[in-house]
């Protein structure tokens, strides 16, 4: 183990620049733009980063630009950055550009949509702030492990409340050498470096793939217009997506109200909100083949997902990575399906949801219809009457409930 040294007075400075964008950091509820595992990561890369070559330093999952902007004040030319959420990219951008002095600088860091090649050829020095899930990390030490350079080091921090033993064994099962760092602000990291040499030339687990058969996807994916239900779904999701390559329960639940959804001769442009693996995407398009469908998510592992998805079932959509449906014209859909958030980056929230709302009111026709699925607990039919229109329960049981809004 060992014990990180203070930061540089030069590298601080410019900490202190960035922001919890888009906040302006004065709201007492809202992330900070640079926490423990960020100042733990780049106390470790000081002494790495000068060794890591102009072009070697690899940025994971940065969440306001700290070890993006970090790296390259330690003193890398450049820095290729990674991150799953749109909104994060353009955070990572935006204080780039806030704290280097300018978009020049700011140009200095090139953004990956995937972990491929271009992200990851020749990395020495790979900086990580740990997913959530296993298996989000999984594919990520997966992609190192094969296209970074032998002699790549993977520093990859979290919140210690938050960090597993099978972190390490992931991190184990592709590197030689993995061992743990002192806790420092309840923050720790773990150093992976010597991929296995079975890891380079593996076939890699991700993105995984499955057939599904449940009776509610298929029956909601049968073409209105009286064609076969299909035998089977086939799923393909990337690690960091919702659900992995099953059927998520609520979207099942939503799945089994589609009797009930507006028939084809109502519905030319159908959405997916949020789309995840692209089952819903899937079955939209499999069940209204004469409309425009198009499934939107701000994550760009969910995004691949659906593509990969539609294709395995020989359906066609639209595909649109941005926040909130951002990408999305007003008055542009005559359905929208909503499985929606229940986090905001770590935090357990609601806001996410209610942007969801927002957008589903803005991008629907009037009289186009919004299908939400949620917690029962969660008690949203108040914000969806406010965000979209009438909204009435179709379905409920003790764990989720179905809405259907109506834009007025
Ligand atoms: C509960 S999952 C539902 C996924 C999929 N529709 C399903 O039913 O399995 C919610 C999805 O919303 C996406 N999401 C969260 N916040 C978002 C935002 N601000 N803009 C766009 N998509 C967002 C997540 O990436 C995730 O894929």
């Amino acid at each position: 183990m060992t014990s990180p040294a203070a930061l540089p007075p030069s590298l601080t400075a410019v900490l202190d620049r960035l922001l919890p964008w888009p906040d302006d950091g004065t709201r007492a509820d809202a992330p900070v733009a640079v926490d423990a595992t960020d100042r733990l990561l780049l106390a470790e890369a000081a002494a790495l980063v000068p060794g890591a070559g102009p072009a070697g330093v690899v940025v994971l999952g940065d969440r306001f630009g700290a070890l993006s902007v970090g790296a390259l004040t330690l003193g890398a030319e450049r820095v290729r950055s990674h991150t799953d959420a749109v909104d994060a990219e353009a955070a990572v951008a935006h204080n780039a550009a806030r704290a280097l002095g300018g978009p020049q600088d700011a140009d200095r860091i090139t953004t990956s949509g995937a972990l491929d090649p271009a992200l990851l050829d020749g990395a020495r020095l790979v900086l990580l702030q740990l997913p959530k899930g296993l298996a989000e990390l999984t594919e990520i030490a997966e992609a190192v492990a094969r296209y970074a350079s032998d002699d790549v080091t993977l520093l990859a921090g979290g919140r210690v409340k938050h960090m597993t033993r099978a972190m390490n064994d992931v991190l184990g099962d592709r590197f030689t050498a993995v061992h743990a760092t002192l806790a420092r602000s309840k923050s720790r990291a773990l150093v992976a470096s010597s991929p296995r040499p079975e890891a380079r030339t593996a076939d890699p687990l991700h993105p995984v793939r499955a057939r599904l058969t449940d009776a509610e996807l298929l029956a909601a994916a049968t073409p209105t217009s009286g064609g076969e239900a299909p035998g089977h779904v086939d799923v393909v999701a990337h690690g960091a997506v919702f659900a992995g390559a099953a059927l998520d329960h609520g979207s099942r639940f939503l799945l089994s109200t589609a009797a009930r959804w507006p028939g084809a001769e109502r519905v030319r442009d159908a959405v997916d909100l949020g789309c995840g693996s692209g089952l819903v995407a899937t079955v939209l398009a499999l069940r209204y083949p004469e409309a425009h469908v198009v499934a939107t998510d701000r994550s760009a592992a969910a995004v691949a997902s659906t593509r990969a998805t539609l294709a395995a079932n020989g359906a066609t959509a639209g595909l649109d990575r941005s926040d909130a449906a951002a990408g999305l014209p007003d008055a542009s859909a005559d359905v929208v399906l909503l499985n929606p958030p229940f986090h905001d980056r770590a935090a357990v929230s609601t806001d996410a949801a209610h942007r969801m709302f927002a957008a589903a009111g803005r991008i629907l026709r009037p009289g186009g219809e919004l299908w939400c699925v949620y917690n029962t607990r969660l008690r949203f039919r108040g914000s969806l009457n406010r965000a979209v229109g009438p909204t009435e329960h179709v379905a409920q049981d003790p764990r989720f409930t179905v809405t259907r809004s109506r834009k007025a």
